[in-house]
Protein backbone atom coordinates (compact mmCIF):
# COMPACT_ATOMS: atom_id res chain seq x y z
CA UNK A 1 0.00 0.00 0.00
CA UNK A 2 1.32 3.71 -0.69
CA UNK A 3 2.12 6.43 1.74
CA UNK A 4 -0.71 8.06 0.41
CA UNK A 5 -3.22 5.29 0.64
CA UNK A 6 -2.74 4.63 4.02
CA UNK A 7 -3.13 8.01 5.23
CA UNK A 8 -6.21 8.48 7.71
CA UNK A 9 -5.18 12.41 8.60
CA UNK A 10 -2.11 13.86 6.35
CA UNK A 11 0.20 15.68 8.63
CA UNK A 12 3.53 17.24 8.31
CA UNK A 13 5.32 14.31 9.87
CA UNK A 14 3.35 12.21 6.49
CA UNK A 15 3.53 14.95 4.35
CA UNK A 16 7.68 14.83 5.02
CA UNK A 17 7.42 10.81 4.73
CA UNK A 18 5.89 11.31 1.19
CA UNK A 19 9.03 13.62 -0.16
CA UNK A 20 11.16 10.96 1.75
CA UNK A 21 9.88 7.91 -0.64
CA UNK A 22 9.38 9.59 -3.36
CA UNK A 23 5.39 10.22 -3.19
CA UNK A 24 3.79 13.16 -4.65
CA UNK A 25 1.81 15.38 -3.01
CA UNK A 26 -1.28 16.85 -4.25
CA UNK A 27 -2.68 20.20 -3.07
CA UNK A 28 -5.71 22.49 -4.82
CA UNK A 29 -7.48 25.41 -3.52
CA UNK A 30 -10.71 25.63 -1.96
CA UNK A 31 -12.75 28.12 -0.33
CA UNK A 32 -15.89 26.38 1.16
CA UNK A 33 -17.38 23.71 2.54
CA UNK A 34 -19.17 22.14 -0.61
CA UNK A 35 -16.21 22.10 -3.05
CA UNK A 36 -13.87 20.89 0.20
CA UNK A 37 -15.90 17.92 0.89
CA UNK A 38 -15.35 16.89 -2.67
CA UNK A 39 -11.55 17.17 -2.61
CA UNK A 40 -11.21 15.74 0.97
CA UNK A 41 -13.68 12.57 -0.68
CA UNK A 42 -11.18 12.84 -4.00
CA UNK A 43 -8.20 12.53 -1.62
CA UNK A 44 -6.26 15.36 -1.77
CA UNK A 45 -3.45 15.88 0.80
CA UNK A 46 -3.59 19.66 1.17
CA UNK A 47 -6.04 22.16 0.85
CA UNK A 48 -4.98 25.50 0.56
CA UNK A 49 -7.65 28.13 1.11
CA UNK A 50 -5.51 30.68 -0.58
CA UNK A 51 -6.07 34.49 -0.97
CA UNK A 52 -6.49 33.71 -4.59
CA UNK A 53 -10.52 33.75 -2.96
CA UNK A 54 -10.13 37.53 -3.49
CA UNK A 55 -9.81 36.95 -7.04
CA UNK A 56 -12.04 33.71 -7.82
CA UNK A 57 -14.83 34.30 -5.04
CA UNK A 58 -15.18 37.78 -4.43
CA UNK A 59 -14.28 38.96 -8.05
CA UNK A 60 -11.07 41.64 -7.22
CA UNK A 61 -8.39 41.87 -9.81
CA UNK A 62 -5.58 41.15 -7.54
CA UNK A 63 -5.47 39.27 -3.31
CA UNK A 64 -4.76 42.64 -2.06
CA UNK A 65 -7.74 43.68 -0.52
CA UNK A 66 -8.96 40.09 0.95
CA UNK A 67 -9.31 40.60 4.67
CA UNK A 68 -8.57 37.99 7.74
CA UNK A 69 -11.90 37.97 8.92
CA UNK A 70 -12.61 36.80 5.14
CA UNK A 71 -10.05 34.60 5.10
CA UNK A 72 -11.00 33.33 8.66
CA UNK A 73 -14.35 32.88 6.85
CA UNK A 74 -13.33 30.46 4.34
CA UNK A 75 -10.92 28.56 6.26
CA UNK A 76 -13.83 27.84 8.95
CA UNK A 77 -16.46 26.88 6.06
CA UNK A 78 -13.51 24.52 4.33
CA UNK A 79 -12.21 22.59 7.90
CA UNK A 80 -16.17 21.78 8.45
CA UNK A 81 -15.61 19.64 5.48
CA UNK A 82 -12.59 17.54 5.73
CA UNK A 83 -11.67 14.39 7.89
CA UNK A 84 -9.01 13.80 5.61
CA UNK A 85 -6.77 16.70 3.95
CA UNK A 86 -4.04 19.19 5.60
CA UNK A 87 -5.75 22.51 5.51
CA UNK A 88 -3.22 25.07 4.95
CA UNK A 89 -4.66 29.21 5.11
CA UNK A 90 -3.13 32.01 3.27
CA UNK A 91 -2.05 34.85 5.91
CA UNK A 92 -3.81 37.76 3.81
CA UNK A 93 -1.30 40.88 2.49
CA UNK A 94 -0.77 43.03 5.50
CA UNK A 95 -1.64 40.59 8.06
CA UNK A 96 2.18 39.51 8.81
CA UNK A 97 4.33 42.06 6.79
CA UNK A 98 6.92 43.86 8.92
CA UNK A 99 5.31 43.22 12.40
CA UNK A 100 5.93 40.17 13.80
CA UNK A 101 3.40 40.27 16.65
CA UNK A 102 0.98 41.21 14.12
CA UNK A 103 1.76 38.03 12.19
CA UNK A 104 1.49 36.20 15.26
CA UNK A 105 -1.42 37.40 15.87
CA UNK A 106 -3.11 36.69 12.56
CA UNK A 107 -1.62 33.28 12.28
CA UNK A 108 -3.24 32.66 15.79
CA UNK A 109 -6.36 33.92 14.89
CA UNK A 110 -6.84 31.58 11.70
CA UNK A 111 -5.52 28.62 13.78
CA UNK A 112 -8.37 28.97 16.56
CA UNK A 113 -11.15 30.66 15.05
CA UNK A 114 -10.87 28.79 11.37
CA UNK A 115 -9.41 25.37 13.05
CA UNK A 116 -6.58 25.21 10.43
CA UNK A 117 -3.99 23.04 10.38
CA UNK A 118 -0.86 25.72 9.18
CA UNK A 119 -0.61 28.91 7.28
CA UNK A 120 0.71 29.95 4.47
CA UNK A 121 2.97 33.23 3.27
CA UNK A 122 4.82 35.18 1.15
CA UNK A 123 8.45 36.42 1.11
CA UNK A 124 11.88 34.79 1.99
CA UNK A 125 14.32 36.66 4.23
CA UNK A 126 12.56 39.80 4.38
CA UNK A 127 9.15 38.07 6.43
CA UNK A 128 11.83 35.85 8.40
CA UNK A 129 10.29 37.55 12.11
CA UNK A 130 7.13 36.93 11.13
CA UNK A 131 7.96 33.14 9.95
CA UNK A 132 10.35 32.75 13.43
CA UNK A 133 7.49 34.13 15.88
CA UNK A 134 4.65 32.30 14.06
CA UNK A 135 6.69 28.76 14.70
CA UNK A 136 7.32 30.07 18.25
CA UNK A 137 3.72 29.36 18.98
CA UNK A 138 3.29 25.77 17.17
CA UNK A 139 2.06 26.75 14.13
CA UNK A 140 3.31 24.98 10.94
CA UNK A 141 4.18 27.54 8.36
CA UNK A 142 4.39 27.10 4.56
CA UNK A 143 7.04 29.65 2.33
CA UNK A 144 5.96 30.90 -0.92
CA UNK A 145 8.66 31.93 -3.30
CA UNK A 146 8.73 33.12 -7.24
CA UNK A 147 5.95 34.86 -8.44
CA UNK A 148 4.32 36.19 -5.14
CA UNK A 149 0.99 37.81 -5.71
CA UNK A 150 0.90 40.30 -3.14
CA UNK A 151 3.48 42.33 -4.62
CA UNK A 152 2.34 42.50 -7.71
CA UNK A 153 2.49 46.11 -7.86
CA UNK A 154 6.07 45.52 -7.25
CA UNK A 155 6.86 42.89 -10.28
CA UNK A 156 4.42 44.83 -11.98
CA UNK A 157 3.67 41.59 -14.19
CA UNK A 158 2.79 37.80 -13.85
CA UNK A 159 5.26 36.68 -15.66
CA UNK A 160 8.03 34.23 -15.01
CA UNK A 161 10.09 34.85 -12.13
CA UNK A 162 13.96 34.45 -11.30
CA UNK A 163 14.80 33.76 -14.84
CA UNK A 164 17.74 35.83 -14.30
CA UNK A 165 20.89 34.35 -12.18
CA UNK A 166 21.21 36.67 -9.82
CA UNK A 167 17.33 36.60 -8.55
CA UNK A 168 17.74 32.50 -8.92
CA UNK A 169 20.37 32.79 -6.37
CA UNK A 170 18.61 35.00 -4.08
CA UNK A 171 15.36 32.45 -4.41
CA UNK A 172 17.60 29.13 -3.68
CA UNK A 173 18.93 31.55 -0.18
CA UNK A 174 15.63 32.47 0.61
CA UNK A 175 14.24 28.81 0.29
CA UNK A 176 17.12 27.73 2.64
CA UNK A 177 16.43 30.47 4.61
CA UNK A 178 12.96 29.32 5.65
CA UNK A 179 13.85 25.54 5.83
CA UNK A 180 16.61 26.48 8.64
CA UNK A 181 13.70 28.44 10.60
CA UNK A 182 11.47 25.57 10.81
CA UNK A 183 8.77 25.98 7.36
CA UNK A 184 7.28 22.32 6.91
CA UNK A 185 7.45 23.48 3.33
CA UNK A 186 7.72 25.85 0.44
CA UNK A 187 5.19 26.77 -2.56
CA UNK A 188 7.56 27.77 -5.39
CA UNK A 189 5.01 29.97 -8.44
CA UNK A 190 5.89 30.60 -11.72
CA UNK A 191 9.80 29.94 -12.08
CA UNK A 192 11.99 27.59 -14.69
CA UNK A 193 11.35 23.82 -14.35
CA UNK A 194 15.07 23.91 -13.68
CA UNK A 195 15.12 25.86 -10.82
CA UNK A 196 11.98 24.22 -9.09
CA UNK A 197 14.22 20.73 -8.67
CA UNK A 198 17.45 22.02 -7.74
CA UNK A 199 15.46 23.79 -5.11
CA UNK A 200 13.58 20.64 -4.29
CA UNK A 201 16.78 18.21 -4.52
CA UNK A 202 18.64 21.24 -2.34
CA UNK A 203 16.07 21.32 0.51
CA UNK A 204 14.71 17.97 3.07
CA UNK A 205 11.24 19.54 3.58
CA UNK A 206 8.43 19.16 0.40
CA UNK A 207 8.67 21.90 -2.59
CA UNK A 208 5.34 22.16 -4.04
CA UNK A 209 5.19 23.41 -7.28
CA UNK A 210 2.55 25.78 -9.34
CA UNK A 211 4.21 26.49 -13.53
CA UNK A 212 7.44 25.07 -11.92
CA UNK A 213 7.82 21.63 -13.66
CA UNK A 214 8.00 18.29 -12.58
CA UNK A 215 10.67 18.27 -10.93
CA UNK A 216 9.18 19.34 -7.26
CA UNK A 217 7.71 17.18 -4.59
CA UNK A 218 4.22 18.11 -5.67
CA UNK A 219 1.77 20.26 -7.38
CA UNK A 220 -0.87 22.87 -6.78
CA UNK A 221 -3.26 24.64 -8.78
CA UNK A 222 -6.18 26.75 -8.06
CA UNK A 223 -9.07 24.61 -8.40
CA UNK A 224 -11.45 26.91 -9.81
CA UNK A 225 -8.43 27.08 -13.08
CA UNK A 226 -8.37 23.76 -13.72
CA UNK A 227 -11.95 22.84 -13.31
CA UNK A 228 -11.98 25.76 -16.55
CA UNK A 229 -14.49 27.49 -14.61
CA UNK A 230 -12.66 30.96 -15.23
CA UNK A 231 -12.57 30.62 -18.89
CA UNK A 232 -10.36 33.88 -19.67
CA UNK A 233 -7.60 32.35 -17.42
CA UNK A 234 -5.36 29.92 -19.59
CA UNK A 235 -1.88 30.08 -18.72
CA UNK A 236 0.60 27.87 -20.16
CA UNK A 237 1.44 25.81 -16.92
CA UNK A 238 -2.98 25.13 -16.28
CA UNK A 239 -4.10 21.87 -17.07
CA UNK A 240 -7.44 22.03 -17.25
CA UNK A 241 -9.63 18.84 -15.95
CA UNK A 242 -13.24 19.61 -17.11
CA UNK A 243 -14.97 22.03 -18.95
CA UNK A 244 -16.87 23.10 -16.23
CA UNK A 245 -17.69 26.69 -17.71
CA UNK A 246 -19.56 25.07 -20.65
CA UNK A 247 -21.06 22.34 -18.46
CA UNK A 248 -22.76 25.31 -15.77
CA UNK A 249 -23.94 27.53 -18.89
CA UNK A 250 -25.42 24.77 -20.44
CA UNK A 251 -27.26 23.58 -16.79
CA UNK A 252 -27.95 27.10 -15.86
CA UNK A 253 -29.23 27.95 -19.43
CA UNK A 254 -31.97 25.02 -19.90
CA UNK A 255 -33.13 25.16 -16.18
CA UNK A 256 -34.05 28.54 -17.41
CA UNK A 257 -35.63 27.49 -20.74
CA UNK A 258 -37.95 24.94 -18.48
CA UNK A 259 -38.89 27.17 -16.22
CA UNK A 260 -40.10 29.66 -18.85
CA UNK A 261 -41.79 26.38 -20.76
CA UNK A 262 -43.45 25.41 -17.40
CA UNK A 263 -41.62 22.52 -18.08
CA UNK A 264 -40.09 22.59 -14.36
CA UNK A 265 -41.35 21.15 -12.28
CA UNK A 266 -43.55 18.05 -13.68
CA UNK A 267 -45.79 15.99 -11.62
CA UNK A 268 -43.11 14.40 -9.88
CA UNK A 269 -41.42 17.15 -8.99
CA UNK A 270 -44.20 18.89 -6.87
CA UNK A 271 -46.00 17.73 -3.51
O1 LIG B 1 -3.67 31.78 -3.21
C1 LIG B 1 -3.38 30.80 -3.89
O2 LIG B 1 -4.23 30.17 -4.53
C2 LIG B 1 -1.98 30.40 -3.94
C3 LIG B 1 -1.60 29.35 -4.93
C4 LIG B 1 -1.53 29.94 -6.28
C5 LIG B 1 -0.34 28.66 -4.56
O3 LIG B 1 -1.18 30.90 -3.22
Amino acid sequence: MSVHQEVKRVTTHIMQEMKNKGVKISMLTGYDYSMARILDDAGIDIILVGDSASNVMAGHETTLPITLDQMIYHAASVIRAVSRSFVVVDLPFGSYQGDSKKALNSAIRIMKEAGAHGVKLEGGMEVGESVKRILTAGIPVMGHLGLTPQSIYKFGTYTVRAKEEEEANRLIEDARYLESLGCFSIVLEKIPAVLAAKVAKTLTIPVIGIGAGNGVDGQVLVTHDMLGINKEFRPRFLRIYEDLYSKMLQAFEKYIQDVKSGDFPNQDEQY
